[in-house]
């Protein structure tokens, strides 16, 4: 089953920067209708005011909440009801990183990637479902984080591989619903996840081996829309993406913890 995304109304979550205001850019052209939701008000604003020049009949709904507690997503459902939004498709792409270990983390930061990575995307799409109109579709944005247990991005990681594994049973379960259900898993793209993921004291992740797997958002969020339009599961954006993908995921998990233990000893994991 394929998904047009012509005249689609969509529903998108941390469209306030990054690969979500990509996502809303690039559809902006021929949708019929977004709702763009993250915290920040302005910069939701800015990224309207971009989708407006880009199609001025364009209907743009803006919803600032936190989306990480039950209150901030009762706000987005009710503004959604109230403001009669009926989408049939939901991007699911708020979330967030911490860079460092987990004896070094602040439990605040474990938590909210754990709330917003995984809770709020499940929930999102439990409490979105009923609204969803068909022929729909549910575009998840997990990570090639997933693939791998990652030391010094542990709950991090750990969350993607959760994504993963929700979107591909969903996509299971609703196949015959009439809904598409897309992962995508992006490497590393240059937005401000790493100004976010960075503790105050602590290091960047431009470390050595990312370079060759760095793509920019556009191509990204181009992947992943045309990988939803065909109707498939998953995506590794990139060729170098798709091929470390796929050497993780079939790599030996000893080799591999012994692999990676070498890495994090040298301090480049
Ligand atoms: N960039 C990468 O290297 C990379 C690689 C693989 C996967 N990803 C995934 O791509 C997705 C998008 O990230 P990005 O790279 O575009 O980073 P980003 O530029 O930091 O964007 C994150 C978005 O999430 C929103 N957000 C964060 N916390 C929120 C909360 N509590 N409630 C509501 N919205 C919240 C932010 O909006 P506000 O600040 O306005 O709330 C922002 O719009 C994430 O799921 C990330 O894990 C990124």
């Amino acid at each position: 089953m394929n998904f047009d995304t012509h005249q689609c109304t969509a529903l998108i979550t941390g469209a306030s920067s990054g690969l979500g205001a990509e996502f809303a850019r690039q559809l902006a052209p021929q949708a019929q209708g977004l709702f763009l939701t993250g915290r920040r008000l302005e910069a939701l604003e800015a990224v309207r005011a971009e989708c407006l020049r880009l199609n001025p009949t364009l209907r743009v709904e803006l919803c600032a909440t936190d989306i990480a507690t039950d209150e901030g997503r009762g706000v987005l459902l009710e503004a959604v009801r109230a403001l009669d939004f009926q989408p049939n498709l939901l991007i699911n792409n708020a979330g967030m990183g911490d860079y460092g270990t987990v004896q070094t983390a602040t439990a605040a930061k474990l938590r909210a990637q754990m709330d917003l990575n995984m809770t709020a995307l499940v929930l999102l799409t439990h409490a979105i479902l009923p609204r969803l109109k068909k022929p729909g579709g549910i575009l998840n944005v997990s990570s090639l984080a997933s693939t791998l247990p990652l030391p010094a991005m542990a709950v991090y990681a750990a969350t993607k591989s959760f994504v993963s594994s929700f979107s591909e049973a969903l996509a299971v379960e609703l196949a015959t619903e009439g809904i598409v259900v897309t992962c995508v898993c992006p490497g590393p793209t240059p937005t401000s996840f790493s100004h976010t993921a960075r503790r105050p004291d602590g290091e960047d992740t431009d470390r050595g081996g990312q370079g060759i797997l760095r793509i920019p958002p556009q191509q990204v969020v181009a992947e992943a829309l045309a990988t939803l339009r065909a109707g498939k599961a998953c995506v590794y954006p990139g060729l170098g993406v798709t091929v470390a993908a796929c050497l993780f995921r079939h790599l030996p998990r000893a080799l591999m913890r012994r692999l990676l233990q070498r890495r994090f000893s040298r301090g480049t994991v």
